[in-house]
Parts: structure tokens; C-alpha cells; sequence
């Protein structure tokens, strides 16, 4: 069940507000991205950006005119899959929150069966007004998603809340909206990244791992309603929205985390690249080229998922990966059974498409009972595929569970 904005038709209404200079650069994001974006204005909307930069943005005709196209206020939000209005304007909260008609955007909401996404933006004293609060009060209520406004400097010069929010944050909400939430009630634990082990205060053994396949996991479980904890090691990438981060640098903290997050887990994903040797002595001063052999002493690291493996509850899903560089298949089920994972992820380290730091990746799912070679993808499609075979195994074991039960 991908989710993608590939496609998706999305209503996009402008405010008039400062912040309707940023709404462009995110018509342009969702039309590269392959959404349809049609966008109606308001009034005041259109003087702050004309609506020739946003027809030149998404490539079709911008409406705000009422009356100048018949029953466009029905025709659409009717080809519509979600409809994301940014800025919103307090004025705009307060007639969507009242029902009001008498604008094109507003008329259109009030005839839409879609899920809508308002993005407010405006003075933090007249979002903090009660009649703004409640108004949003009452969006929430409707069912409409809100993404939060944020702290900082304002349009008008003072500190506050209020500012727009990111369009990260805005892009992981829309594509919850069209995305099925069928791993809501799931917690999901993941982990991601390399790990690093010091051998004195300036160096370190670690390996190539980018963090983009344990992150493409956590994002994409929680657009599809799971909670998520990711736990990873030093990477450069932002975590994903909503999704609760702890960091660690050696495979020993990682273990740590990992024992105190996994009690309550229900899916645990083992996507880091764990170091398995550590130095077998930290040197608190930098090692000297001279002072020593070029021997390196080295400890075993705990494996953490094989830990997993032999201390999990009888409910959890375990799912561990296999970076492998030859006789993948073979590697991948000899990982499974000595593990006791409920599915291993190969992938091969040799391409130059897939594996560590790329943003594509081949992957093998491997079962006790099936083998399955997926497509090159992304790694959030790849992921998705996971978070599928994932369901399949819950369902699976439910199913069993019930036939026990029954006889
Ligand atoms: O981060 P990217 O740049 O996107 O790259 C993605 C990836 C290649 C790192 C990822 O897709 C991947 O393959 N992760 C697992 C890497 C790995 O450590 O593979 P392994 O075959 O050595 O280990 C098998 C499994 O045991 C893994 O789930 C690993 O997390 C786990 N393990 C390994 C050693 C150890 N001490 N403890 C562990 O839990």
C-alpha cells in the first residue's frame, strides 16, 4: 500500500496573507512530486502573489472568482483527493469554522467529502485570541487535520507563534490523509544508522550507513498511523515528523535502547549496521603513531537482534536485515533461523543502486515459509513493501491464533 502524492488530486487554497510567497514553493514541491494541484485564492490571497505565478507553478488555471465558472464551488472539490489550504488566515478559520459561502474557497470546503488540512498563519495575539482558538477548535471537530503554526520571528517584527509551518512537517500530514491508517495501534521500533566505537578521543571504527533506510521505515510507518520510536545512530538526516528519536553512538548504547524500548514494542526492525567489534580498550588520550603496534585489540559487540530474538514476547514482530556482498539468499534465511527473526531484509552492498547511502535499494524478504525479490524502488517504497509483508505475518499469526483457540 504505497503512499505517494504521485497523482493525488490536490484543491490547494491560498489566504491572503505574507506568508502566501511560501505556499508557491510548495504548489511547485507537490507538482514535482506528480500531484494534480489545482489552486483557488481569495481575494486578498491574490494581493500578496498573483495568480499567474501560481498557474505558472502547477500548470493549470487558478480559480478565485465565484462567479465566473458556473458551479465550480461543486465541481471542484468533487475530482479532489484532499484539499490543503496555506496560509490559512484567521479570517479564512472563522468562515470555514462557520459554514460560511461566500467566497470560491470557502463554498468549496463546505461542499467537500475530502479530507481538508489547514495551515495557519498569522499575529501570535490573533491566534491567540479565543474566537481563533475556538474557531479551530471547531475545524478540529469537523475532522479537518491542523498543522500547528510555529514559534519565531513574524511578517509584522515580533516573536511569537504563529509562523506557517514547515513543509516537511505539512507533506507527512497530507500524505497521512490519503494514506490508509492501517497500522494505527501498532508501536513500532526502529533502528537505523551505523554506530560508531571510539578508540581515543579522535578516532573511531564505523561503517557506511546513511540512516535512509531505518528513516524511509519510521516515516512511512507513522503515515500509516503507527507510533514510532526510532533509535539511530549518527546520521545527517532530519528525523521524520512525530516520531520519537533516540540517539546513540556505540553498539552498546544502541543495545541499551533497544532493551528498554522493545518491552513494549509490537514490530521491532533491526535496519542499523551495528558494529560488531569494538575496540577492546578506549584510550582517553589521542594514540600517539608512534607509541603503539598497528595491531588494533578488539571486543565482540552484543548482537542485539539475536538478543531480541531469544527474549521477545510470543506477540511481537521481529524483522532484522541482511547486508550481504554474495550468496544473498542463503545469508539472508542462515540469518533468520540464528536470530529467530519473523523476517530478514537482504540487501546487496555491491550495487550502485542499493544498500548503504543511496536513496534506491533491491531487498529480498525472506520467511520461514517464502522468498520474495522486490523491484528496485525508493527506500520509502521499499519500505512500504516491508510494513505490507508486515501485515500479512500479523494477519497470518492471528489467524493461527484463532484456529488454536477454536479447537
Ligand atoms: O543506512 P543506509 O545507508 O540507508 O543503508 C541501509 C543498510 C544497508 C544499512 C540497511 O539496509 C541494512 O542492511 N542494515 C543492516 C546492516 C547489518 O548490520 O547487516 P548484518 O547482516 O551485519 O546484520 C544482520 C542483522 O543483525 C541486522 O538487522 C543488524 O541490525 C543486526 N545486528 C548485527 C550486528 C549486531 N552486533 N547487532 C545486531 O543487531
Amino acid at each position: 500500500m504505497p503512499s505517494s502524492l504521485r497523482s493525488k488530486k490536490i484543491l490547494f487554497g491560498v489566504c491572503g496573507s505574507i506568508a502566501a510567497f511560501k505556499a508557491a514553493g510548495w504548489v511547485s514541491a507537490l507538482t514535482k512530486e506528480g500531484a494534480e494541484v489545482t489552486v483557488v485564492m481569495t481575494a486578498a490571497a491574490t494581493r500578496f502573489v498573483t495568480p499567474l505565478t501560481f498557474a505558472a507553478l502547477s500548470g493549470r488555471p487558478v480559480h478565485s472568482d465565484m462567479w465566473e465558472e458556473g458551479m465550480a464551488h461543486i465541481a471542484l472539490p468533487t475530482a479532489t483527493d484532499a484539499v490543503l489550504i496555506a496560509p490559512t488566515t484567521a479570517q479564512a478559520i472563522a468562515r470555514l469554522a462557520h459554514g460560511m459561502a461566500d467566497d470560491l474557497l470557502s463554498a468549496s470546503v463546505l461542499a467537500c467529502t475530502v479530507p481538508v488540512l489547514v495551515c495557519p498563519a498569522m499575529n501570535s495575539k490573533m491566534l491567540a485570541h479565543p474566537a481563533t482558538q475556538k474557531n479551530l477548535a471547531t475545524l478540529r471537530g469537523f475532522g479537518y487535520a491542523v498543522a500547528e503554526p510555529e514559534c519565531g520571528r513574524l511578517a509584522c517584527g515580533e516573536e511569537g507563534a504563529g509562523r506557517l509551518a514547515e513543509w516537511d512537517s505539512v507533506r507527512e500530514m497530507l500524505l497521512g490523509l490519503l494514506t490508509a491508517q492501517d497500522m494505527t495501534g501498532q508501536q513500532v521500533l526502529i533502528t537505523a544508522g551505523p554506530t560508531r566505537e571510539p578508540l581515543d578521543p579522535a578516532r573511531f571504527l564505523s561503517n557506511r550507513s546513511s540512516g535512509k533506510m531505518g528513516y524511509a521505515l519510521a516515516r512511512t510507518a507513522k503515515r500509516r498511523g503507527a507510533a514510532v520510536t526510532l533509535i539511530s545512530g549518527p546520521v545527517a538526516l532530519e528525523p521524520p515528523p512525530g516520531v520519537t528519536l533516540v540517539r546513540v553512538e556505540t553498539a552498546l548504547e544502541m543495545a541499551e535502547a533497544v532493551s528498554k524500548c522493545a518491552q513494549t514494542a509490537s514490530i521491532v526492525v533491526k535496519a542499523a549496521a551495528v558494529a560488531d567489534f569494538r575496540a577492546a580498550a578506549f584510550s582517553a588520550q589521542k594514540i600517539k603513531k608512534t607509541a603503539v603496534e598497528p595491531l588494533l585489540a578488539l571486543a565482540a559487540n552484543p548482537d542485539i537482534l539475536a538478543t531480541l530474538g531469544r527474549s521477545r514476547r510470543a506477540d511481537q514482530l521481529l524483522i532484522g536485515f541482511a547486508a550481504e556482498s554474495g550468496n544473498h539468499e542463503a545469508e539472508g534465511r542462515r540469518k533468520l533461523l540464528a536470530k529467530k527473526a519473523d523476517l530478514i531484509v537482504v540487501n546487496d552492498i555491491l550495487g550502485s543502486s542499493t544498500g548503504f547511502d543511496v536513496d534506491t535499494n533491491q531487498v529480498t524478504l525472506i520467511t520461514l515459509d517464502s522468498t520474495e525479490t522486490l523491484d528496485l524502488l525508493s527506500k520509502e517504497e521499499t519500505a512500504d513493501r516491508i510494513w505490507d509483508k508486515a501485515a500479512a505475518l500479523l494477519r497470518a499469526r492471528q489467524v493461527k491464533f484463532n484456529q488454536q483457540e477454536a479447537s
